[in-house]
């Protein structure tokens, strides 16, 4: 099985994180509970920073594609750390906001922003909005007008890569909601419209293959692919684009099976095909940003609860039933996806016996982490699963109305609560 290598054990045979004993967290602030290293999650930040100041001549901006941990306090330390933000809803433009991040920093994505979230982000001072279709763009050209400003922007193209993950999380081909394609001169189309706009300004292109993804390859192809185009609408109509957002996706190791590259392998190869892209297509090298979301957070995330009960099915399989599910962690129902787990309160402890990890929800499909290999499990014991810290909080709900766990984030032995775990009063609030 695999652990992380930024976990550890302590005399007690508990699994340590940050310094503090994880069992003792739980003790303290109840289970379910979303533990944070804080320390892993700017290592991370700074070795994707140094990277693109290194491999890129200082010309490159990583934004942190807050989707996956949207929360005040990561926000805040994406804006400690430099970064700059990726948001797509007007809830993470506020947070944004609400962080005191600086609003020219932050890029605007998504395949359908409403009225109010683009003048959300136009009041707000959001930097760039990635524009992802015709109608947008008119919409967004208005609402600039009436604003009495011009707008930066980047359009968000479909390069053609398919890249090796789930299907779900695929977006780089042409069969995707997302962008503009350039096979059918979509892309050209809408940036000749855009030229013609008063209140926009064409600054660059945006593309973004998929999530989870351990090649190097298919963020090298799709670079190539974009910045052909931008050579393209050099010679076509005269325009020379500055910025190539070439998105996130870096894979994380959930599993023993998982083999990603180090983040900076990833940052210099595509860097150095963005530069010598520039001179085959006669172009200018333009700045470069990145999006890294999951492998900034992931790995600095566990999720701790309580097992409640244990039902050994002869033949079958043996259930360890828990106090949360797919309303704090919903990536397996959605995407069977693997996670790692370790009884904390036996950490060391040699595995025996393959369980399920069950959540506590009205749905057969509720699991946390299936056939894992585990020492004997009892009721009792404080499980973490592992490598949580992305796409969970995040895609939380309150299924069965279940309250959201609390979140404390962890660094030097010390631990804070950075989101509160929510009330049966919480869960009332907006009803009427
Ligand atoms: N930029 C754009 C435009 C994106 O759509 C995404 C992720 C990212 C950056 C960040 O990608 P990352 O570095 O985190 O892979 N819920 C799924 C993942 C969905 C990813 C959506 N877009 C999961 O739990 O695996």
């Amino acid at each position: 099985m695999f652990v992380s290598e930024d976990l550890s054990v302590n005399e007690k045979n508990h699994l340590v994180i940050g310094e503090n004993d994880t069992v003792e967290l739980a003790k303290e602030f109840g289970t379910p509970l979303y533990v944070i290293d804080e320390d892993l999650i700017r290592k991370n930040m700074r070795i994707y920073k140094d990277a693109i100041d290194k491999y890129y001549d200082g010309n490159g901006l990583i934004l942190y594609a807050s989707k996956a941990l949207c929360t005040k306090y990561t926000v805040n330390i994406a804006k400690e750390e430099g970064l700059g933000c990726d948001v797509v809803s007007g809830g993470e433009i506020y947070t944004a906001l609400k962080s005191d991040f600086p609003m020219d920093k932050v890029y605007f994505h998504g395949n359908n922003k409403t009225v109010e979230e683009l003048e959300l982000a136009i009041s707000a001072g959001v930097g760039h909005i990635i524009v992802d279709n015709i109608y947008e763009l008119i919409s967004l050209n208005d609402i600039a007008k009436e604003h009495g400003i011009i707008q930066k922007i980047l359009f968000r193209i479909k390069p053609g890569i398919e890249a090796h993950t789930h299907t779900f999380i695929q977006t780089g081909q042409i069969d995707s909601k997302f962008g503009v394609a350039l096979e059918n001169g979509e892309a050209f189309e809408i940036i000749k419209a855009a030229m013609e706009l008063s209140n926009v300004k064409v600054e660059g292109l945006h593309c973004h293959i998929g999530s989870q993804i351990f090649e190097v390859e298919p963020f090298c192809d799709a670079a190539r692919v974009m910045m052909r185009f931008m050579g393209e609408l050099k010679d076509k109509f005269g325009l020379t684009l500055d910025k190539l957002n070439l998105g996130g996706g870096f894979g994380i190791k959930y599993t023993e099976e998982d083999d990603p590259l180090p983040y900076d392998e990833y940052i210099k190869t595509v860097s150095e095909t963005v530069k010598s892209a520039a001179k085959e297509y006669g172009i200018d090298i333009p700045m470069i940003l990145m999006e890294p979301g999951r492998s900034i957070v992931a790995p600095a995330g566990i999720t701790l609860y309580t097992v409640g009960g244990i039902k050994d099915i002869k033949n079958v399989r043996k259930y360890v039933s828990v106090d949360g599910g797919l309303g704090d962690n919903p990536r397996y129902i959605m995407y069977q996806a693997e996670h790692g787990a370790v009884v904390a309160n036996n950490a060391a402890a040699k595995p025996e016996e393959f369980v399920t990890v069950a959540g506590k929800c009205c749905e057969s499909g509720d699991l946390l982490v299936e056939n894992v290999k585990l020492p004997k499990v009892n009721v009792g014991d404080t499980l973490a699963v592992l490598s949580t810290g992305a796409y969970n909080y995040s895609m939380s709900s309150n299924y069965n109305r279940i309250p959201r766990p609390a979140m404390v984030a962890v660094s030097g032995g010390i631990a804070k609560t950075v989101v509160k775990r929510e009330t049966y009063d919480d869960l009332l609030r907006n009803d009427v």
